[in-house]
């Protein structure tokens, strides 16, 4: 892309992705800046995690409003101010609008702690995924960054890196071990991105 990628996070728990973000952004390893982290969740740890470093943050949450629309108005209108122009979703746990998938097309990327299209959908998140992938006796997992269109876990993938299953594996050391090759391919694609060594045309 040939402007400089003005990214907002949004994020509902933890926040580690948001952290290797935010590292490898003031490290200059990626041409890109956080410049808002948004999180439905007031108690969310990424919140703290902006706060230390100086981001902006927006909690949000469409209960707050009368009905779809006005939420994803106020949500869009904050998103523009900050000029933003690359979302990237990081544990977000809601739906992001219809009109937010209208007015940033191929813009908003999410990552996802298997190998899609496989341990995607409807209650693969969290835990469930690593459960998942024990259970069905896979010899190897990984990490998907993809786009997100209307249909969740199913945009293109621009992404993918792999990781084995070990027999001794539980559901904690599988996330353990997953998660610490997301923090280093979640940079590295935005990176690519700003490069323009991935295209999202
Ligand atoms: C990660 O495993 C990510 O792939 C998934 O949610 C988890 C978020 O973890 N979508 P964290 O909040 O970034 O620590």
């Amino acid at each position: 892309m040939s402007e400089k990628l003005r990214i907002a996070v949004f994020a509902s728990h933890g926040g580690s992705n948001l952290q290797s973000l935010i590292d490898a952004a003031e490290a200059g390893s990626m041409s890109a800046e956080v410049v808002l982290v948004v999180s439905n969740n007031r108690k969310a740890f990424a919140l703290e995690r902006a706060k230390n470093h100086g981001i902006e943050t927006l909690v949000i949450s469409e209960k707050q409003f009368p009905d779809e629309n006005s939420y994803a108005t106020e949500l869009l209108t904050r998103l523009q101010q900050r000029s933003v122009n690359l979302i990237c979703l990081a544990g977000y746990m809601k739906k992001i609008p219809k009109k937010l998938l209208q007015a940033y097309p191929r813009r908003i990327l999410n990552i996802h702690p298997a190998l899609l299209p496989k341990f995607g959908g409807k209650g693969m998140y969290g835990k469930h995924v690593h459960e998942a992938v024990l259970e069905a006796g896979e010899t190897e997992t990984g990490v998907t960054i993809h786009l997100i269109d209307e249909v969740y876990d199913q945009g293109r993938i621009l992404a993918q890196e792999r990781v084995a299953v070990n027999p001794d594996d539980d559901p904690d050391s599988l996330q353990k071990r997953v998660l610490k090759l997301e923090h280093k391919l979640y940079p590295q694609v935005i990176a690519r991105i700003a490069s323009g060594e991935i295209s999202l045309e």
